[in-house]
């Protein structure tokens, strides 16, 4: 079970109709970056819009532990930057709850804090690998141990010193990215990363609007040591939230969905265009720019989706919402093939497996690969007993399915959409009772 509380059953009926205005909850990415990187800045920051989830408030909490002051304010936060030597040596262990986002961001700065820190996670987060993160910060300096052969959680760090390094990573992985990018914060040098493929950049797009040396060229970053200032941020709507009324959109044959305020960095958009591929009929409008951050209103309606081709450096544009592309393949026609995805078998739960292993329950052609999946796409799910697996979206894919498929869907332990979205299940009624 996910994100602690009562296991939760939900039990649904595919709707005549789908329609209405969705505010998805605050980017999740954004919100953690907002709260760890205004907490060392100096000066005051509004976060508005900051994602009220599992995972970010476990951030939150942790960043209090560390002596951060941050208060709660209608509609976000107001944080009070430590500045750069300001955060003080937790009392206890800080817990990181189900969030690798605020485990690896915070193993990169607590490595360069002159205290001690242990820093877990629940059972899920405990068994996710670490090794890509002690790694590269022992090579800067850093003295971080982790339980099974430095390789999972508990994290110990006993900070100090660092000093730059030159470093090819070697996952596209934000995570890592922004660990190293925390830590050369505050190291002696250059720091240079490059990446394999590009993966989301909100950390780079921050440190820049906060005064920090870095320079990005192409697939290379480079960082010096750097103080930050304070920014307020405006945090756009999360696209991976807005993925699942997407999908949702396109695939039920009754249905027009208009989302609002979504993130549609490059980076992170990879949905927008995956679908399109398909076929969908989505609209983007009104493209902006709010708190460096591009942002857009979708449109989305019934559609007759075909399969597609999937992998490549498409992958990291959509790691966090392929079990969705593998329900929107499930309904189309012909056939989709994933590739390269493979880091998807580290994530809350082995998201290959698991996606497979639900969507077969629901009468799903679904082949698994050692790095993604080949599926046949079918005229209809029918309803079956489904389970979360305790990961957030999963429980919100299968939320999803149940709105097209013959009969009811039952999801098991449906609570795990707290961790990025807790007000899923009443959105999924109040669009599902909408008369177009
Ligand atoms: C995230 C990066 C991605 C993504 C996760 C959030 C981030 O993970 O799957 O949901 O905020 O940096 P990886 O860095 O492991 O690819």
């Amino acid at each position: 079970m996910a994100a602690g509380g009562k296991s939760m059953k939900q039990v649904l009926k595919a709707p005549r109709t789908l329609g209405g205005e969705v505010r998805p909850p605050g980017d999740k990415s954004i919100s953690h970056r907002a709260v760890i990187l205004n907490g060392i800045a100096r000066g005051d920051a509004r976060v508005s819009n900051f994602a009220q989830s599992a995972d970010c408030l476990a951030t939150v909490a942790c960043m209090r532990a560390l002596g951060v002051e941050i208060e709660s304010s209608k509609g976000g936060l107001l944080v009070k930057g430590a500045g750069d030597r300001g955060l003080q040596e937790a009392g206890d262990v800080l817990c990181a709850e189900n969030s690798a986002t605020t485990m690896r961001l915070l193993a990169g700065l607590l490595a360069a804090q002159p205290f001690l820190s242990v820093i877990t996670g629940d059972q899920s987060l405990r068994s996710r690998p670490m090794d890509r993160v002690i790694q590269p910060l022992r090579l800067m300096g850093a003295q971080i141990w982790g339980r099974s052969g430095d390789s999972r959680a508990p994290l110990v760090i006993k900070g100090g010193h660092l000093h730059g390094i030159r470093y090819e990573l070697p996952v596209a992985s934000a995570q890592l990215k922004s660990a190293l990018l925390l830590a050369a914060l505050f190291a002696e040098g250059d720091t240079v990363i490059k990446e394999p493929i590009a993966s989301r950049d909100h950390t780079e797009r921050m440190l820049k609007a906060m005064g920090a040396k870095i320079e990005v060229k192409r697939d290379v970053i480079t960082l010096s040591s750097s103080r930050l200032k304070a920014v307020d941020i405006l945090v756009p709507g999360d696209i991976s939230s807005a993925a699942f009324w997407l999908v949702a959109g396109v695939i039920h044959d009754q249905a027009d969905i208009r989302l609002k305020n979504i993130g549609i960095n490059p980076t992170r958009s990879g949905i927008i265009d995956v679908l399109n591929g398909m076929g969908a009929n989505l609209v983007v409008e009104n493209e902006r720019l709010v708190s460096g951050e591009p942002v857009a209103d979708l449109r989305v309606q019934s559609s007759r989706l075909s399969g597609m081709e999937i992998g490549g450096k498409l992958i990291p544009r959509v790691i966090d919402e392929i079990p969705l592309i593998a329900l929107a393949a499930s309904v189309a026609r012909g056939k989709t093939v994933i590739r390269d995805a493979r880091e998807l078998r580290v994530k809350e739960t082995d998201r290959l497996s698991a996606t497979a292993k639900e969507l077969l329950k629901l009468g799903a052609d679904v082949e698994e690969l050692p790095d993604g999946m080949v599926i046949q796409g079918r005229d209809k799910l029918r309803g079956a007993a489904c389970e979360s697996h305790g990961d957030h979206r999963l429980a919100m894919m299968l939320g999803v399915a149940a709105l097209v498929a013959e009969g009811e869907t039952e999801i098991d332990n449906a609570e795990a959409v707290n961790i990025s979205y807790p007000r899923f299940w009443q959105e999924l009624k109040r669009l599902s009772a909408a008369k177009l």
